[in-house]
């Protein structure tokens, strides 16, 4: 098969288009002709050789997020069949013609979700649902400061913080990604580059703060959003994009009896059942899956360098 092969940890040029071997498909498993696979941030990371704890070798093939058909089937796969259309979250391998995943681990999708919305999903969208709905519990009425609002996370996070009724203040880095989160739905989008997000999040609020923060940045951007919690404010921290440390003083986090939590998708048990519930979300119109542009799998070096240089609003496919 071809794939997008890092030979090594390096920079985008080590992601090189050649021949792999085909994935064997062991016991259980289904081997999926990989139709769409999506880029996440973390995947630059694990190019990088930054590996968040997972055992890495070389030559590698990074990629968690696929849809396509599944090609064969291993023996013990009883309610998976050659042609299923799914999508699934794999370890690794994703950048390829070929992957393959435990049965149990892939989603069928339904033949209204192309093969490129399927992928956008898993690890961009998952994390903003898990973290939102179920870690943060973000009711109707609440309001939620989103950072980052036109990355892969923050677009499924502003439309799942609406569906649930909430009020959306997001930032973004240019005024184009301000109009493009506006579109999305959400309230109140700040230009941080323009304006102190935080003092503009305490003039929306009227001084009260906000419910809940889905905190994607880190450094100092983490630091700030902990000090515009309101009252038992939730801040939910899934990534540390800027890679920087920062103080705090945590005088008004503690009166405010504040609640700071780490997310990690990759130590969820129950991900095909939640994939399932977004893919049908996905299906009946409720969410939906942003793209923003679409690389053939030769063109991966290319794809993360848009991605690095911040020029995706939404999520970045590449297609074998
Ligand atoms: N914990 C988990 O399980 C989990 C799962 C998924 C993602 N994540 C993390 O969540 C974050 C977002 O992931 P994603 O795939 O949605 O990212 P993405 O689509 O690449 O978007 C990231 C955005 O962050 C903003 N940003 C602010 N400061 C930045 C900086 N110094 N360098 C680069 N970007 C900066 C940029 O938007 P502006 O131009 O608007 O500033 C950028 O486009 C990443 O840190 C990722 O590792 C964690």
């Amino acid at each position: 098969m071809k794939a997008a092969v890092a030979n090594e940890p390096g920079n985008e040029e080590v992601l090189q288009y050649q021949e792999a071997p085909d994935p064997a498909c062991g016991d259980g498993q289904v081997r999926i002709r990989v139709r769409a696979a999506a880029i996440n941030r973390g995947d630059l990371g694990r190019r990088a050789g930054r590996s968040a704890g997972a055992q890495l070798s070389w030559p590698l093939i990074i990629g968690w997020d696929i849809a396509g058909e599944i090609e064969s089937v291993g023996s013990g796969v009883a309610d998976r069949k050659v042609g299923d259309r799914v999508v699934a979250l794999i370890p690794q391998g994703g950048y390829a013609e070929l992957a393959t995943a435990p049965a149990g681990d892939t989603v069928p999708l339904p033949d209204n979700v192309s093969f490129d919305e399927g992928a956008a999903l898993p690890v961009a969208y998952l994390t903003a649902r898990y973290a939102l709905l179920w870690r943060a519990g973000l009711q109707a009425g609440e309001t939620v400061l989103i950072q980052a609002g036109a990355s892969g996370v923050g677009v499924g996070a502003i439309q799942m913080a609406k569906n649930q009724g909430a009020t959306v203040i997001t930032t973004a880095g240019s005024g184009e990604k301000v109009e493009f989160c506006k579109g999305l739905g959400a309230d109140h989008v700040i230009n941080y580059r323009d304006q102190d997000f935080a003092q503009e999040v305490r003039r929306i609020t009227n001084d009260a703060g906000v419910d809940v923060v889905l905190e994607s940045v880190g450094g100092e951007t983490l630091a700030k959003s902990m000090d515009v919690l309101g009252q038992f404010g939730r801040l939910v921290s899934v990534g540390n994009t800027v890679r920087e440390t920062a103080t705090m003083d945590v005088t008004a986090f503690l009166a405010k009896r504040c609640h700071l939590e780490g997310f990690s998708l990759l130590v969820q048990d129950d991900i095909p059942a939640e994939l399932a519930d977004l893919v049908q979300e996905v299906s009946d119109g409720s969410i939906k899956a942003v793209i923003d542009k679409v690389f053939p799998l030769s063109e991966a070096a290319e794809a993360h360098r848009y991605v690095a240089e911040r020029r995706n609003m939404g999520k970045v496919i590449l297609r074998p």
